[in-house]
């Protein structure tokens, strides 16, 4: 998936809240990034790490998730005490080792070098991370395969999801390929040009947009209650 080989890339799945987890990691210095993983699933994350020789650095989300626990708390607590900072953005407001905002660039290891996009909308604290050496973006909940993250409570907004589609994704190489944090119908990535040509809701004007987003009516996640508070605190 990375057409970068100094760049290993690997894709988990969560069927239950249909979360993609994301696993980097440096083939010179083994170190490893994990970007939004889930609670549930962090033996199997650990297990793969261990099995490819890969040092677990960050664990990095690109939102406060609403529909499930981040496994960044679990994660940090099984590895202790080896160095493994949590990382989310700072206008999430919650809690995490490293606070980044637009602009910065997550290192991990001689090859990996995550660009921080603030991409609010479906969050106020929504940022995508985006690897030119790799040619992929992470888009979180912002942008999905022929969607995009509801807008319809945590802070969310039409508009600004629109203009951070707009102003920041789609400014992107058309063919840089967008890894999103859900998939509810088996897709697994898509790109730039592929989504800016096809997205039903965000190929169209912003007027158009905002109305399909006010017509969505959807029920709340079943975990919302729980997720929220727990993801706030990084899982804990
Ligand atoms: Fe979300």
């Amino acid at each position: 998936m990375s057409r970068n080989p100094s760049i290993l890339f690997r894709q988990l799945f969560d069927r239950v809240s249909c979360t993609y987890t994301y696993l980097l990691g440096c083939n010179k210095t083994r170190r490893a990034i994990l970007i939004d993983p889930v609670k549930e699933h962090v033996n199997r994350d650990l297990s793969l790490l261990k099995r490819l020789e890969l040092n677990l650095q960050y664990v990095a989300n690109t939102h406060v998730h609403a529909d499930h626990v981040t496994g960044s708390g679990a994660i940090k607590t099984l590895l202790k005490p080896a160095v493994v900072e949590s990382i989310i953005s700072s206008a999430s407001e919650a809690k995490a080792d490293i606070h980044v905002k637009d602009g910065d660039i997550i290192e991990c290891g001689d090859s990996i070098k995550l660009h921080v996009l603030s991409t609010p909308g479906h969050t106020s604290g929504c940022v995508s991370y985006y690897c030119p050496e790799g040619a992929f973006v992470f888009t979180g909940d912002c942008l999905l395969v022929g969607g995009c993250g509801r807008t319809d409570f945590q802070q969310g907004n039409s508009a600004q999801l629109y203009t951070s589609v707009h102003q920041s994704l789609f400014t992107l190489p058309e063919d840089t390929s967008v890894f999103p944090a859900h998939d509810y119908n088996g897709n697994l990535m898509s790109t730039i040009g592929e989504e800016k040509r096809y997205n039903p809701r965000l190929s169209k004007s912003q007027e158009e947009f905002i109305q399909i987003m006010k017509d969505l009516k959807l029920d709340l996640p079943k975990l919302i209650d729980i997720a929220v508070p727990q993801n706030m605190i990084c899982g804990f």
